[in-house]
């Protein structure tokens, strides 16, 4: 397992609950991974290929899940794959989906699926000129990785305007060599992950995720703050329009361009007022903290999913098992996220919280001898499961409220769109 954060956590513990799985190793792993029985942590840095591949080798390691984009984006498949290792998670060709929003744009347009109408420019004064005829709410990305951080929905043109020009005067390194303009979409954001094994689609559980760091979805966007699964703002049917519409699509368009992509494929979406899925971006992996909501509620084991993608056959495999209910998981940050944070505060009240039956995914924690430190600005995700939202909202928020370190903060309103709603499947 290579990666560090709550989404790592949550794949390696729902990997050891199979008893095909006998241990594993995560790369580098964090406090959370650290403890998990039949799981260790390896002190390598993601982008240590060579040293990956080397242990992989000698340990005879059956399947190497990527869980961050970087790594990903940077070829560790290409790497380990001319290795004969076997790994879930696209080459750096198939990374690009995420990786240059310029492409995947590009990609979207010859394969007619339907997102924001956008521009692509290299050059800070045509972007500038086409944002002063297209007008304000309108939005500014970085192409490349930013972290999170290279995308601007700017609700003016001085805003957007000083977006372009961030960009372009280095703010992000080469990421933001290219910007793409793009028009500015309303509705509902949702996250649809699917399995895929370059020929077929399985789609997860779709979840919705709350990425502003305030209450009332206010204030500046985080990696997320919290997130539930199964929304029902994707219903069956357009969980359908979306597997056809979308998904499929763009495999077919990876495909067409001798991208053979296996591991996941994850559409960030808008649902518009008018009901129709658009495509905000796509990522190359899972989703954090969606991951953390969705796995729980998986059923059929997660290592026969991922070797059936990697060796490219999903497709015979019988539909994916999902437990009824829903799941939320809420994040504990550090005090000053998603700006400067400290760190090294010692953690309290995991036992008791899991005690209730909840889930403690540590996202940025360390182990200090017996104790657990916050090492990062997303410190913990909590996920309860219930037969209702409302039910796994409370229970998520009675486990958080065993946690103490200091400065800990959280939104008190994750959920507060499906409060009520029931449950769609
Ligand atoms: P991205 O990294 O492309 O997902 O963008 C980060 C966040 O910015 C998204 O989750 C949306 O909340 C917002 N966003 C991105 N593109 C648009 C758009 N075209 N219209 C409205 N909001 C957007
Ligand atoms: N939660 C958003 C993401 O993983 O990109």
């Amino acid at each position: 397992m290579v990666g560090s954060g709550g989404r790592e956590h949550a794949l390696a513990l729902k990997l050891i609950q199979s008893q095909r799985i006998t241990e594993v190793i995560c790369v580098p792993g964090n406090g959370g991974t650290a403890t998990l029985e039949r799981c260790r942590n390896l002190p390598l840095a993601v982008d240590d290929f060579e040293g990956i591949a080397r242990f992989a080798l000698v340990n005879n390691i059956a399947l190497v899940v990527v869980g961050p984009e970087q790594p990903l984006a940077n070829g560790i498949t290409d790497y380990l794959i001319e290795r004969e290792i076997t790994v879930f998670g696209p080459t750096q060709a198939g990374a690009q989906i995420e990786s240059s929003k310029a492409w995947a744009k590009q990609l979207m347009r010859e394969a007619s699926i339907p997102t924001a109408d956008a521009r692509v420019f290299s050059d800070a004064q045509a972007a500038i000129d086409y944002i002063q005829v297209k007008g304000a709410p309108i939005v500014v990305k970085a192409d490349g990785l930013a972290a999170g951080k290279g995308v601007t929905v700017a609700a003016t043109l001085p805003e957007a305007i000083a977006a372009v020009e961030a960009l372009f005067g280095g703010q992000f390194g080469a990421a933001g060599h290219q910007v793409v303009i793009e028009e500015y979409l309303t509705g509902q954001e949702a996250s649809v992950l699917a399995f895929t094994d370059g020929l077929t689609i399985r789609p997860l559980l779709p979840a919705q995720d709350h990425k502003p760091i305030g209450e009332g979805d206010t204030g500046a966007n985080t990696g997320g703050m919290g997130a539930y699964a199964p929304t029902p703002v994707i219903t069956p049917e357009l969980m359908g329009r979306i597997q056809t519409e979308i998904l499929q699509p763009a495999i077919r368009a990876l495909d067409q361009r001798d991208i053979d992509y296996r591991g996941v494929l994850y559409a960030g979406l808008m649902i518009t007022p008018k009901g129709d899925p658009k495509v905000v971006e796509f990522n190359c992996r899972f989703g954090d903290p969606e991951t953390q909501a969705v796995l729980p509620l998986l059923e059929t084991p997660l290592e026969e999913l991922m070797l059936a993608c990697a060796q490219k056959r999903l497709g015979t495999l019988p539909p994916i098992n999902w437990r009824s209910g829903a799941a939320a998981c809420i994040v504990l940050a550090a005090q000053g996220y998603p700006g400067s944070y400290s760190k090294g505060m010692p953690i309290t009240g995991v036992n008791q919280a899991e005690a209730t039956g909840a889930y403690v995914f540590h996202a940025g924690t360390k182990q200090q001898g017996e104790q657990t430190i916050a090492n990062g600005g997303r410190v913990l995700g909590v996920t309860a499961i219930g037969e209702t939202f409302e039910a796994a909202i409370a229970n998520a928020y009675n486990a958080v409220s065993c946690i103490q370190f200091e400065g800990v903060y959280y939104r008190r309103d994750i959920g507060y769109r499906v409060k009520g709603t029931g449950l769609s499947s």
